[in-house]
């Protein structure tokens, strides 16, 4: 694989913006434990400066990745954001490294909105979403601030995350759910019947932790196998893989390094035989 274009990965429309389906998860980009400034300031940069040059154009962040630190960085590295798409996040609180906590209040949620239009130095936000549903708070009173948001033109489009097919048809009674992010990958598809459910309503599917192959991926196995078929590495596999599972698929594999983001971003060009997609999906 020599072309390293996110444009291979195929489109996907999020209302009237169009993105390249394989993106960038900006979570990477702040130090251990997603607290604070990332070790290496000028290599984050960097990666972030490097994603338009080879068309990723959808970037997934949060007001809670450092706090703040991904946010300042994204804008620092790519304001005034020309043909991106910077999707961000709210309703997790921060105690510190590997702490976190929803905060569903309607007055936090639609606070952190704001707070995350300063931050990214835009006007609206393209597709804010609610992180975590917070269990101790109605999901109703959530989703009416995620409404409000995008009634006040805080927001162009909304999503979720971490949620299930009940929860999804719950919100869309209130908002018109653009985007849901569960985790998703060749080792834990838990989140099938949702992924089922937004591909039969056009919603985009975002799996986190998408690069995960576990033990598939150890020598001799299969993914170890159906990558040195291929010249390519085990997690190109798993986002290939992804990539063909559905339409609706938006994989946001994240890094603070150069070298990791052009080697996930080739796999957009990786297209695997119907045989090493069938032995995969039965893995
Ligand atoms: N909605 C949610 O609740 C939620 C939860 C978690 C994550 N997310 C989002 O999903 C995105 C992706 O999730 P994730 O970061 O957990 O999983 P991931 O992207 O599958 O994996 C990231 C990890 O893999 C490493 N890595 C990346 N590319 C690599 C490569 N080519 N070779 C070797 N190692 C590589 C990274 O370290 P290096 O920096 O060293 O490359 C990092 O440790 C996040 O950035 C975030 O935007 C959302």
């Amino acid at each position: 694989m020599s072309t390293i274009d996110a444009g291979l990965s195929g489109q996907f429309k999020i209302g009237d913006l169009t993105v390249n389906r394989l993106g960038f998860g900006a979570m990477r980009v702040t130090g251990k434990g997603i607290w604070g400034p990332p070790a290496n300031r000028e290599g984050a940069l960097a990666t972030l400066k490097r994603l338009p040059e080879i068309g990723v154009d959808f970037i997934d962040t949060a007001d809670s990745y450092g706090p703040d630190v991904s946010e300042e960085l994204i804008r620092e590295a790519l304001h005034p954001y020309k043909g991106l798409l910077i999707a961000t996040k709210g309703g997790l609180t921060r105690g510190g490294p590997d702490q976190w906590t929803p905060n569903g209040r309607p007055d936090y949620l639609i606070g952190q909105a704001k707070k995350s239009c300063a931050k990214l130095g835009v006007e609206r936000i393209d597709l804010w979403q609610l992180h975590r549903i917070d269990p101790k708070i109605p999901r109703d009173e959530q989703f009416a601030a995620v409404r409000q948001l995008i009634d006040e033109g805080i927001i162009g489009h909304a999503g979720l995350s971490e949620v299930s097919v009940a929860e999804i048809e719950a919100a869309q009674k209130v908002f018109p759910v653009a985007t849901v992010q569960n985790r998703y990958n060749l080792t834990d598809r838990a989140s099938q019947d949702v992924l089922a459910h937004c591909e039969a309503n056009g919603i985009g599917f975002i799996p986190w932790f998408p690069l995960a192959s576990g033990k598939l991926a150890q020598p001799g196995g299969l993914v170890d196998r159906i990558a040195k078929a291929h010249g390519a590495t085990a997690g190109q596999v798993a986002l290939a893989w992804l990539l063909a599972r559905s339409p609706v698929m938006l994989p946001i594999p994240g890094t603070s390094s150069v070298a990791h983001l052009e080697e996930n971003v080739a796999a957009a060009g990786l297209r695997l035989t119907p045989a090493e997609m069938a032995e995969l999906d039965a893995a």
